[in-house]
């Protein structure tokens, strides 16, 4: 087999900077990061790069509201989201930000070029504003009462209640999420990209082969719905790149973002002495380039970017891979049902090999969701990896280092069943070139079964005590051994880490399919440890606990919250942004638990005349009666905040990092219920 080596780029869509990755996340990078490594190991090369969307309103205001910079708030995500792709094998080539200066050099060029040929013009649009945090607002963060059915608190456009959907300016009694102040209607100039002049360009670039073919379909649709202008700037304060002679006006987030595919790898090129940029990028460039991205952001990546990059003399796209979503046990991802897992808690409780091999085993090519079903997922690494893969090497490995000092025999059992691996070997790699990776785990397992066949077939345990079988004996279990790494091998793109376990004892090389093509004979190999371990279901309960939410950082609508899971001590703040906290004693005079929560406890705090009912998430650490009558240290003057369970008006401290290790902090004794603590 011999063919002309690919160059290949892929990208995964740019996960935000303002919050962890969790495991909706992962399918995606889980995806991509398998086909990459399928075709490196097929001896193509494969970029792959990807970055932090480090842009835009929501990302500003997560940073003011941490008292951070939003340098560094992306700085310390940055860290965490490589710490979590590094531990679930999501091996990038490259890893950058959106917010630096190859981006910003893209993007600049990307519009002044775009602007030069007239398809960006600017006109004065009416927007809401926040006049006390001195901002125009997105959809997202004005709420109001539904104008169809009177529910209140509905954010945006959409009202979750009623399910209708309408302009934010029609929402009854208007509100900034940000501040709580009422909307004010300001005019102010943008910049719009016209889309509609490509529209030939789109229209055949979308029919030429580049989309999955229900993603063709919905461009159909949108085509006939018209192509709109868009716009591409925000007014300041805004945290991206301002637009070059506009001072005040920036770019909107989601015009950098697909930019910074290309900066993730000019940066790389910048690295590396033989990859060049424009072999790349330049149109007519014979590399290849891949975007996979979810379902949800298929209107940005096949009609503004190829646009964009058309219109600014750039190549566009090989083609768009897209995704479906993730949901959990037949339901979308839920905090207070434990199924919303971030990638942290998952490597917290189990081996990332499991979830790669799980939603490789459910992947299939086209904008399906998957399910991720917490039984079928336990049960399923355990009879098809530790059950039937892994126990392969085990039942002949023993043998081969107490009978014959580590080593394989000269020659073969059984050449048909091996040409038989051999050759499923090569449908194997066309159903992962066609990312269909849940048929290509079929045809791999079932090649494991059959492999399991023809040892309880030869039954080395019998013919190792029969007088005279030696060379038989050896012969059985050097083929078995040859059929587990033939397994091993094409399981490698879902399981490196397995795989590179499986490689040290079969003291081979990284294993490419066209090493696989040849047995392993009169070879010396280490002894056999065990590759990977059962999962318990133990282990999966542990996990969907940990990440059932507490009132601190509960689902509370589109406001950017949930926890920035940074232990780092963050940068300074002054005085006033401490004395801005009132923090108080408090005595606790009732505990009790709460029905249907499983980590709150209801506390009743006297603030010496004063009484206050905190929801606090310390029931893993607490019962009741231990906290009754006791002194702590509560957060005074923190909004109250309605919840599931009632409304809490206030938040007690305690330290530690969670479950049972979470201690109470209380002052020394004098202390008065509600004293200032300063
Ligand atoms: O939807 C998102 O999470 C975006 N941050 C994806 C950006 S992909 C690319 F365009 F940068
Ligand atoms: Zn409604």
């Amino acid at each position: 087999m011999t063919h002309q080596a690919r160059n290949i780029l892929v990208t995964s869509a740019l996960p935000y900077a303002n919050g962890p990755i969790h495991i909706g996340h992962l399918v995606e990078y889980i995806q991509t990061d398998i086909w990459v490594r399928f075709q490196n190991m097929r001896g193509n090369r494969c970029i792959y790069v990807c970055a932090d969307d480090a842009h835009g309103t929501p990302i500003m205001l997560r940073a003011r509201q941490e008292g951070l910079e939003p340098e560094a708030l992306i700085d310390a995500v940055w860290q965490q989201h490589r710490a979590d792709f590094a531990d679930f094998s999501v091996r990038f080539d490259n890893y950058h930000s959106t917010h630096s200066d190859e981006n910003r050099f893209f993007s600049n060029t990307i519009y002044a070029r775009n602007k030069a040929k007239g398809h960006i013009v600017r006109r004065t649009i009416t927007q809401a504003y926040d006049p006390l945090e001195g901002i125009f607002l997105p959809d997202r963060f004005i709420k109001g009462t539904c104008p169809k059915c009177g529910t209140a608190d509905q954010y945006g456009d959409n009202c979750e209640s009623c399910g209708a959907s309408y302009s934010p300016s029609e929402l009854i009694d208007p509100v900034s999420a940000v501040s709580g102040a009422t909307p004010e209607q300001r005019e102010s100039e943008h910049y719009f990209f016209r889309l509609a002049d490509f529209e030939q360009m789109l229209k055949r670039w979308t029919r030429g082969g580049h989309l999955q073919r229900e993603v063709s379909n919905k461009l159909d649709e949108w085509f006939e719905a018209g192509l709109q202008e868009w716009d591409i700037s925000r007014d300041a304060p805004y945290f991206g790149f301002e637009i070059p002679d506009h001072p005040g006006k920036f770019f909107y987030v989601w015009m950098d973002a697909p930019i910074g595919y290309m900066a993730s790898f000019k940066n790389l090129c910048d690295n590396s002495d033989d990859l060049e940029f424009d072999d790349y990028w330049k149109p007519g460039s014979q590399a290849e380039l891949y975007h996979f991205i979810g379902k949800d952001i298929i209107y940005f990546h096949a009609l503004f970017w190829p646009a964009m990059l058309h219109g600014a003399d750039y190549r566009t796209p090989t083609a768009i891979f897209s995704h479906g979503f993730l949901t959990v046990d037949g339901q979308k991802m839920s905090k207070s049902r434990g199924t919303f897992i971030k990638a942290r808690s998952y490597l917290d409780h189990l081996n990332p090999e499991y979830l790669r091999y799980y939603f490789a085993a459910k992947l299939g090519s086209g904008v399906e969701d998957i399910d991720l079903n917490l039984d079928d997922f336990v049960a399923r690494v355990n009879s098809d990896l530790v059950g039937k893969v892994v126990n392969i090497a085990s039942r002949c490995a023993g043998f081969i280092h107490k009978r014959f000092d580590n080593r394989l025999s000269a020659e073969l059992a059984e050449t048909a069943l091996f040409d038989e691996f051999v050759a499923t070997g090569e449908t194997v790699a066309e159903l992962f070139e066609q990312r269909e990776f849940s048929r290509a785990v079929r045809e791999i397992m079932t090649l494991a079964d059959r492999a399991n066949q023809y040892i309880d077939e030869k039954k080395p345990w019998v013919i190792a005590k029969t007088e005279g079988a030696e060379r038989e004996l050896h012969l059985v279990c050097s083929m078995g051994l040859n059929l587990f790494r033939l397994l091993i091998g094409y399981l490698r793109p879902i399981l490196p880490a397995t795989s590179e376990r499986a490689e040290a004892f079969l003291q081979v090389e990284p294993l490419t399919w066209q090493a696989l093509a040849q047995p392993l004979l009169d070879h010396g190999i280490a002894r056999f440890e065990p590759l990977m371990t059962r999962v318990e279901q133990a282990q999966v309960d542990a996990m969907v606990e940990d990440s059932k939410e507490s009132l601190e950082s509960s689902d509370s609508g589109a406001a950017p919250t949930g926890p920035l899971a940074a232990d780092p001590i963050g940068d300074t703040i002054d005085y006033a942004g401490f004395a801005a906290v009132d923090l108080r004693v408090a005595r606790i005079v009732a505990a009790a638990q709460v029905e249907g929560a499983d980590k709150l406890l209801q506390l009743t705090l006297d603030l010496g005349g004063e009484t206050r009912n905190v929801f606090a998430g310390i029931k893993s650490a607490y019962a009741p009666d231990q906290l009754e009558g006791r002194l702590t240290v509560m957060v005074a003057n923190l909004a109250p905040r309605k919840m599931r369970f009632g409304l809490s008006e206030g938040m007690v401290l305690a330290a530690g990092p969670g479950g049972k290790e979470l201690f109470l902090l209380s002052p020394d004794s004098g202390a008065l219920p509600g004293m200032r603590i300063k």
